[in-house]
């Protein structure tokens, strides 16, 4: 068994296409977006993956309509309810990061349960960003820490390890918001694929091509030197 110590990150994107090209509700494709979390949570310890962070929703995501921002909300809901005990026996510890304050009371309290039932769960960390921005997290920090900011204080105070490897599905190239900081040294990997589509496949090849990848920090290679 490899030693697991990587963080993946993962912007799911797509699942709004992928449900209007089969004729369906965008809803739909949220729907079977679970399904592809419930997949990927399943197959992420296999690969040496210790933390999963998947973006589930971004503070700008609240500009959608209201009825797809509450089909999302209580998918979360019911995302959290019906996998807490699955996680437990996994060894899967479950923490949501972003704003709490703007979710609504029964989502934080499904949140405060599938935190503590998992918190003693070691073998994988699923991150779930809800009401995320990698902006508005940097502004807190360096608020809370004024003149005495350091690197470090800095990135404990945003309590997420730097991130290895960042899957975007859906064919668009960007960052949107997510991770700014942890991702200073990520490799990123695209992919066409959309969301409900991903699988346990897609996963091992994003990771086999992370593997590929000569990463250097800004240093050279040691037989490159003179
Ligand atoms: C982006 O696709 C996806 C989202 C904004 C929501 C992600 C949510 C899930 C995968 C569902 C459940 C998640 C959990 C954690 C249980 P999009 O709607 O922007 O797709 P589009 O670009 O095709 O419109």
């Amino acid at each position: 068994m490899k030693q697991s110590s990587l963080h993946v990150a993962i912007i799911m994107d797509g699942n709004g296409r992928w449900a209007t090209a089969r004729g369906w509700p965008r809803v739909a494709g949220h729907r079977a977006g679970a399904d592809a979390v419930r997949r990927v949570v399943e197959a992420a310890p296999g690969l040496a993956i210790r933390t999963l962070t998947l973006y589930a929703f971004s503070s700008d995501n609240w500009q959608r309509p209201p009825a797809e921002v509450a089909t999302l909300m209580r998918l979360f809901r019911e995302y959290l309810s019906s996998e807490t005990a699955r996680c437990v026996e996994n060894g899967v510890r479950i923490r949501v990061i972003g704003r709490r304050d703007r979710l609504e009371p029964r989502l934080r309290k499904a949140i405060a349960a599938a935190e503590a039932a998992t918190a003693g769960c070691a073998r994988l960390d699923v991150q779930v960003a809800v009401d995320y921005s990698a902006r508005d997290a940097i502004l807190r920090a360096a608020q809370s820490l004024g003149a005495g900011a350091c690197r470090q204080a800095f990135s404990s105070l945003l309590g997420i390890p730097d991130v290895d490897l960042l899957i975007r599905t859906g064919g668009e190239q960007r960052l949107s918001d997510f991770l700014l900081w942890e991702c200073a040294y990520a490799e990123i990997y695209f992919t066409p694929r959309m969301w409900p589509d991903f699988d346990k496949n897609d996963l091992a090849a994003a990771v086999a091509e992370f593997h590929s990848r000569d990463r250097r920090f800004g240093r050279i290679k040691e037989a490159a030197v003179g």
